[in-house]
């Protein structure tokens, strides 16, 4: 459950990062693809070299939908319901990958907030990522 102080962390740390959408999502996904290799077998139509196109409008897209999370945190299953169908029907992603992504997030902004990436925010972080992970599955059921 996030508390109002995870909240307003997360509102803030995001309103650094949104307007960075593209270049955020493509190293969070070049971290994916490098770190966790199997995770390239759902991208088999993709050119996955770092700073592909395809990668970095794809990149862009995964963060606007965390943006449109972060603004709707109150109520993320309706404003995610339709992501949660197409990974889960369409798309058939296998849940435990969610876990990697949301890591390498993590690293993303550790990596360029520096000091401001402290535990509490990034514990709230983690939070909300869970949170969003979870309703991306929740239609596996
Ligand atoms: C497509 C968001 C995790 C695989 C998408 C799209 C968005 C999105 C916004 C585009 C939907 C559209 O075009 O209508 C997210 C978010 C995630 C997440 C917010 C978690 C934080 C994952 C993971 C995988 C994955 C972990 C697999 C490792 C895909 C694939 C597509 C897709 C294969 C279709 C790409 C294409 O052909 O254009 N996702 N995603 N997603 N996602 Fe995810």
């Amino acid at each position: 459950m996030l508390t109002a102080d995870d909240k307003k962390m997360i509102q803030q740390t995001w309103d650094k990062v949104s307007g960075h959408a593209e270049a955020v999502g493509e190293e969070a996904l070049w971290r994916l693809f490098i770190t966790y290799p199997q995770t390239k077998t759902y991208f088999p139509h993709f050119d996955l070299t770092r700073g592909s196109e395809q990668v970095r409008t794809h990149g862009k897209k995964v963060v606007n939908a965390l943006t449109n999370a972060v603004k709707n945190m109150d109520n993320l299953s309706q404003a995610l319901s339709e992501l949660s169908n197409l990974h889960a029907y369409n798309l058939r992603v296998d849940p435990v990958n969610f876990k990697l992504l949301s890591q390498c997030f993590q690293v993303v902004l550790a990596v360029h907030l520096g000091k401001d990436y402290n535990p509490e925010v990034h514990a709230a972080f983690d939070k909300f990522l869970s949170a969003v992970a979870a309703v991306l599955a929740e239609k596996y059921r």
